[in-house]
């Protein structure tokens, strides 16, 4: 039996956080795609962990955690989160398994990136410069090198191989940047000793045997929906699918072998980086969620941009991936506004519509708002649902009716503590 848990909006909705609460049910953790560009959150006794490419249930003893063949990893990133663990006593060698089929960031991928970001000037993605793009163009291009190649003892001529490439693709580019190639491989090669100590492992084999044994398993995505390659706001995405289908190809988990599908989003929307944000506000309003929200990405530090909850965007998000059950976040964040808009439909074009057109660039689409009464509670002290005031559960009915999907969690602050099951 395997659950997802999936962002439904532009990542960043506390997946980190809710796959920690959630790991005491599951007996693995297994991230799916994405890589480094990943920052998961986690707070509790009092300290704030943030992952990149280890999943979220690591710090649970009960649980094994699998970083899937979908995953890119970089091992001088992976061993910085590594190093960043090594107090919290984690017999990581046992508890945290790596796909040999997970494809390796090279060096010369996060220059490509910065590369292709720089010659694209204002038209930029925002990318989080660590080189994903390119890795996917390499597995998709069948030029990439993964983590069994490793096990090899050629490895280093298929690198060389790879990276003088590479060079040439970055001499085309014909833009400034500077580097110093030698001192970044030889960081590489000592990371890629720290990662050679772990278990590499033929994950989809060791998933089809857990789930015989009866195993309970939650997959963990990265990003959100909306940066989907395919379904996203394209070419303002990421380069893996962030939605359902990635977990069954970046885990080899069979379609008839997903149970629930959680989906997770916040009681507004933020997005990091470019690209269409219709319900983006520039306004005191916005300032305040970001404010309160202490929206910077949890990866490069930039403010994330604010705006209201986008339930056109949402729905199509929760369509794409089946969700069975919601989590709705950062609900305290909310506290204090008079009036809660929410996004309802599209003007597009002079038209009103309910779903998430081809377009969605502020020149096609402004937002149509209902509007609901706010509430003043503090929410961060709550534990149970008894205690939510009226017009957050308003606000809940609202969205249930509108998504028809029932919200499970309600997250009232960062902590671990500060969720409440419905
Ligand atoms: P992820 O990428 O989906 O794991 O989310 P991030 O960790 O990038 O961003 C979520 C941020 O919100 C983190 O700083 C979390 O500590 C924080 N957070 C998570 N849930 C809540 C919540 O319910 N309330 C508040 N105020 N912060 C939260
Ligand atoms: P988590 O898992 C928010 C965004 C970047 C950029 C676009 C492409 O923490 O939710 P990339 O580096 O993937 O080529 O960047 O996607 N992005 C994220 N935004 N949360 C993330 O991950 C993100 N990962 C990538 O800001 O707009
Ligand atoms: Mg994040």
């Amino acid at each position: 039996m395997v659950d997802l848990l999936l962002g439904l909006q532009w990542g960043d909705e506390g997946k980190g956080k809710i796959v920690d609460v959630l790991t005491k049910e599951y007996d693995i953790i297994a991230r799916f795609q994405g890589g480094p560009n990943a920052g998961h959150t986690l707070e509790f006794d009092g300290i704030k962990h943030v992952l990149h490419t280890i999943p979220s249930g690591i710090f649970h003893k009960n649980a094994i955690n699998i970083v899937g063949n979908g995953v890119v990893i970089d091992p001088v990133i992976f061993k910085k989160e590594l190093d960043n663990l090594k107090k919290f006593n984690i017999n990581i060698v046992s508890k945290l398994l790596i796909s040999r089929k997970a494809h390796l960031i090279l060096p010369t991928h996060r220059l490509l990136d910065a590369a292709s970001e720089a010659s694209k000037g204002k038209a930029k993605i925002g990318s989080t410069l660590k080189g994903i793009g390119p890795t996917y163009m390499d597995k998709t291009g069948r030029n990439g090198m993964r983590v069994g190649d490793l096990e090899f003892d050629d490895w280093k001529t298929k690198y060389r191989a790879l990276a003088d490439k590479h060079e040439a693709m970055i001499d085309f580019y014909n833009v400034e940047i500077e580097y110093n190639l030698a001192e970044l491989e030889s960081e590489f090669c000592e990371a890629v000793e720290t990662l050679k100590k772990l278990t590499f492992i033929d994950s989809e084999e060791y998933i089809f045997k857990a789930q015989a044994e009866g195993k309970k398993i939650l997959a963990e995505g990265a990003q959100g929906s909306l940066l989907d390659i395919d379904f996203g706001t394209y070419p303002f995405v990421t380069s893996s699918n962030t939605t359902a289908a990635g977990a069954c190809t970046g885990l080899g988990v069979a379609p008839n072998k997903i149970e629930k599908v959680l989906g997770i989003f916040k009681a507004y929307t933020t997005r990091v980086g470019s690209g269409p944000f219709p319900t983006e506000l520039f306004d005191e309003d916005g300032a305040t969620m970001g404010r309160v929200g202490n929206e910077f990405g949890a990866t490069t530090g930039r403010p994330r941009r604010c705006g209201w909850l986008d339930l056109v965007a949402l729905k199509y998000a929760v369509q794409i991936n089946g969700v069975t059950e919601l989590m709705m976040m950062k609900a305290d964040v909310l506290s204090g506004f008079k009036t809660i808009k929410v996004c309802t439909a599209y003007d597009y074009k002079g038209q009103k519509i309910q779903h998430l057109p081809y377009n969605i660039e502020s020149e096609y689409v402004t937002p149509i708002y209902t509007e609901l009464k706010g509430w003043a509670k503090d929410l961060t002290k709550l534990t149970t649902a008894e205690e939510l005031p009226p017009a957050l559960n308003d606000y809940i009915a609202f969205l249930e009716e509108h998504l028809q999907v029932p919200i499970k969690i309600v997250s009232v602050g960062p902590d671990r503590l500060q969720t409440i099951r419905r």
